[in-house]
């Protein structure tokens, strides 16, 4: 090149991008198996049984879920979330088999703490796993989601996961005040100590499908009573962030320790809008619809997985989320890893 092609700047921003070495230096954003957290499902059945609409992901026994979380904390992944599948037979209205001290959920709690007494277990507080109407809150004869009736149960669940030994309860409901209720139950029960996670943006998506399929737990008609098709009467509007920030600040008022918003890759801006304005630590939830989108484009060999997934959770992180829930977790610690 002779020196009259050379442009005059001082300015080259390429010359931070030259080599691994340099651009190692230079990012912004980490990725760090630490800020994982593995969503895990399980039933009480005896067999694990691999979920359809989730390729990649099980259903777990009891024994088969203690060797998984065995199994990811040698990996580096030493915090779970529970999502249980619960028996038709045990499934009521107002889904009372939430607070059966016997029941899947802290049987389970109880065993991995036996097992494995450093992973910290996150439990899912909500209706719908055991609510024959599908809702994560009961519902009237009328149809409506009653809002305090169901925090009055979902409080008696959070301490029923507290008792078991559960870290952190994390209501995934979108009830009002919720929060603040399962604060106040826990703290007089001697739980001072068990963390709140709030779902704190919780939208009404449609990326929860495979989830819904994975749990059987969609919004169903079985009796006369009818029964709302869709989660919008408590899930959030997608159209909106404003709103976004009126929850968080209800929930940093009610005592919540970390805020969630969900799900993730759609609502970078949200989790963004959220970061600026707390500081409280902030969770995203790279949700089941966006794990299943991955999953067949790679799978069908349309995307390169390691470097779809690596990059979205560059993304979550980059928007500003400090903890990423996705079911990506053991995977992303054997690369991060070098495996
Ligand atoms: C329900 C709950 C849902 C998810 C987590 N908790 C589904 C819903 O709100 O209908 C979705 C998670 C996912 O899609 O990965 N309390």
């Amino acid at each position: 090149m002779s020196d009259s092609d050379q442009i005059d700047q001082q300015s080259r921003p390429r010359r931070n991008r030259r080599t691994a070495a340099i651009r190692s230096m230079v990012r912004e954003t980490r990725l760090d198996v630490g800020q994982l957290i593995y969503p895990m499902f399980l039933h009480a059945d005896p067999d694990n049984v691999p979920i359809d609409s989730m390729p990649g992901q099980t259903r777990w026994s009891l024994p088969g879920l203690i060797a998984e979380v065995q199994r990811v904390a040698s990996l580096g992944i030493d915090k779970i979330v529970l999502f249980p599948k619960i028996d038709e037979s045990l499934k009521s209205p107002i889904g009372e088999e939430c607070a059966n001290e016997d029941g899947l959920i802290p049987e389970a709690i109880r065993r991995i703490k036996d097992a494995c007494p450093d992973t910290c277990i996150v439990t899912d507080v909500a209706l719908d796993p055991y609510n024959s109407d599908g809702h994560d809150g009961i519902v009237s004869e009328e149809g409506i989601i009653l809002n305090d009736e169901t925090v009055m149960a979902l409080a008696a669940q959070a301490i029923c996961q507290a008792r078991a030994g559960a870290d952190i309860v994390a209501p995934s409901d979108m009830m009002d005040g919720r929060v603040g209720v399962l604060r106040d139950a826990l703290d007089v029960s001697g739980f001072e100590h068990v963390s709140i996670m709030s779902y704190t943006a919780k939208y009404a998506s449609a990326f929860y499908g495979p989830f819904r399929g994975a749990l059987d737990s969609a919004p169903k008609k079985t009796g006369s009573k009818p029964i709302p098709g869709d989660k919008k009467t408590y899930q959030m509007d997608s159209a909106n962030v404003r709103e976004a920030l009126r929850e968080l600040e209800l929930d940093e008022g009610e005592g919540a320790d970390i805020v969630m918003v969900k799900p993730a890759g759609a609502y970078l801006d949200v989790i963004k809008a959220i970061r600026d304005e707390t500081n409280l630590p902030v969770a995203a939830y790279q949700v089941s619809g966006e794990y299943l989108m991955i999953k067949s484009a790679s799978a069908a060999g349309w995307l390169d997985e390691q470097a779809v997934v690596l990059e979205t959770l560059t993304g979550i992180r980059r928007a500003g989320a400090d903890i990423i829930l996705t079911y990506f977790a053991p995977q992303v610690a054997e690369w991060l890893n070098g495996n």
